[in-house]
């Protein structure tokens, strides 16, 4: 509850101080997945794929071996500080089947699905099916965009995300993006 408040703060100084347009660019730099209830599917592309020498995209997808209708995630922003990662403004648990009910009842995360929505077949709520894939594909969100919304300093951020399944963990994918001028 405190991380997510101390979140829409920050939001609105973010919005309130940055008055030029903040320029640079992003580049990821890491992606791992780890499937921890293989019962329920596997991964079928994790990875992360040049567009040109500044440029990258992530592509996922998993294979659904049974129907799920009872999803939360848990999605932790870190950042590379003195040789570790140290939590980074967002902590958050949500239910994706209530997500997807009401998105405007999540503001941060609306936020941040909103750079993944034109890339991604997961955006209803639930269940998912038995037999299809849970996709983000090509996901290259826009440069200005992103730092318009997150204007932060040059560096190296991660998102460290555990997917539960009726409140088992299921899957991890964590990735990283470097920051620069
Ligand atoms: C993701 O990061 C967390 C925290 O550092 C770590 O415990 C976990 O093993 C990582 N998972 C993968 C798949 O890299
Ligand atoms: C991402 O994966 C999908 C499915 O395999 C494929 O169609 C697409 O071309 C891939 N994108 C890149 C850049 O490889
Ligand atoms: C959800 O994603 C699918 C596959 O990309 C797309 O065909 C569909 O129009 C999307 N639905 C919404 C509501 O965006
Ligand atoms: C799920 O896995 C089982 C065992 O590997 C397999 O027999 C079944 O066909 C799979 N279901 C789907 C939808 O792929």
């Amino acid at each position: 509850m405190f991380s997510v408040r101390v979140a829409f703060l920050c939001i609105f100084c973010f919005n309130i101080f940055v008055i030029s347009k903040v320029h640079g660019s992003y580049k990821f730099n890491s992606l791992a997945c780890e499937v921890m209830a293989p019962e329920l599917g596997k991964m079928k592309l994790c990875e992360i794929k040049a567009i040109d020498r500044k440029h990258n995209m992530i592509n996922l997808s998993a294979f659904l071996n049974k129907t799920i209708s009872e999803v939360e995630i848990h999605f932790k922003m870190v950042k590379r500080e003195r040789g570790g990662w140290h939590p980074f403004f967002y902590d958050i648990r949500i239910d994706v089947c209530q997500f997807f009910k009401n998105r405007r009842g999540f503001f941060i995360s609306n936020l941040i699905y909103s750079f993944i929505k034109p890339y991604t077949n997961v955006n209803h709520t639930c269940p998912y099916m038995e037999g299809t894939e849970m996709r983000l594909w090509n996901w290259s969100p826009d440069e200005d965009a992103v730092l318009a919304k997150f204007p932060v300093d040059h560096g190296t951020y991660g998102l460290q995300t555990t997917w539960y399944v009726k409140k088992e963990a299921a899957l991890k994918v964590n990735g990283s993006v470097i920051f620069f001028r």
